[in-house]
Parts: C-alpha cells; sequence; structure tokens
C-alpha cells in the first residue's frame, strides 16, 4: 500500500500544507528532493526524556524519528523513506524501517543500511530546550 497521496488529494491538501508545516514534494523516488519532507517550521516533539539513550523514538505523526546514541546527543531525520515516500512504521534501537518495500535506515546517522532506498534519511536540525525537544 503506497502512502504517497494521489493528485487530487495534494491539490487538495495544498491549502493544508503551511499549516502542516511541510513540503508536498514529499512523494519522489530516489531524487534527493526528499529535502522537502523535513519540516520548514519548529515542530515541538515533547519530552526529551522520551527518546532513550543508545536508542530512538519514532513520531510517526510528524515524519520525524530522533536518536540518542549518546546522552544529551540527539540526531532528527525526516522519516519518510527516500524510496518512495512510505513513513517508517517502526523502529528498534538504532535501525528504522519502511513497510512499503523493505528498506531500512541507520537513524544515528541517516545511511541506508538496507535497499531499495539509497539515499540517507535527510538530517533535521534538533536541540533540547528547558526539557523539549523542537525539531526544524
Ligand atoms: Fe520503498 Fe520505503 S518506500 S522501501
Amino acid at each position: 500500500m503506497s502512502q504517497c497521496p494521489d493528485r487530487r488529494t495534494m491539490l487538495r491538501g495544498a491549502a493544508l500544507a503551511g499549516a502542516a508545516g511541510f513540503g508536498l514534494s514529499a512523494c519522489t523516488p530516489d531524487s534527493g528532493s526528499a529535502a522537502s519532507a523535513v519540516p520548514t517550521a519548529p515542530v515541538d516533539l515533547g519530552a526529551a526524556a522520551e527518546v532513550p539513550v543508545g536508542g530512538a523514538r519514532l513520531y510517526r505523526e510528524d515524519r520525524l524519528v530522533v536518536s540518542q546514541p549518546a546522552k544529551g546527543d540527539f540526531k532528527c531525520f525526516s522519516a519518510m523513506c527516500t524510496h518512495k515516500g512510505c513513513v517508517l512504521t517502526e523502529v528498534d534501537k538504532k535501525e528504522g524501517s519502511c513497510p512499503c518495500h523493505g528498506s531500512r535506515f541507520d537513524v544515528t546517522t541517516g545511511e541506508v543500511i538496507q535497499g531499495p532506498a539509497s539515499a540517507p534519511l535527510p538530517e533535521v536540525p534538533v536541540k533540547a530546550k528547558n526539557g523539549k525537544l523542537i525539531a526544524g
């Protein structure tokens, strides 16, 4: 099942795209344009403590994944697969999985572990402020 919207859905959603803080060209295959899948405005992800040290947390509704390889060292990436734009559904320690065609990504670097995706997940700036994570 593809999670990419059809053209009609894209047009209907155009007015909402600004409010969501995301670009519309998220479903493009391996073109490098997946960078538009990153937020264009700051996103409050909630308590930084929810991201385990040595692990990661998926913020599927925000299409982001945050890892914390070492205490206080947060890394954030788009959770939209760079193959065809599906959103990752599972994160196990430092590995994120795409449900559509099986790509896997290292969520501490964004690098592809297993294809068919060939481009890394775009990195998103993230900071912890007053115990909260802010991405974008
Ligand atoms: Fe094909 Fe993710 S969309 S592997």
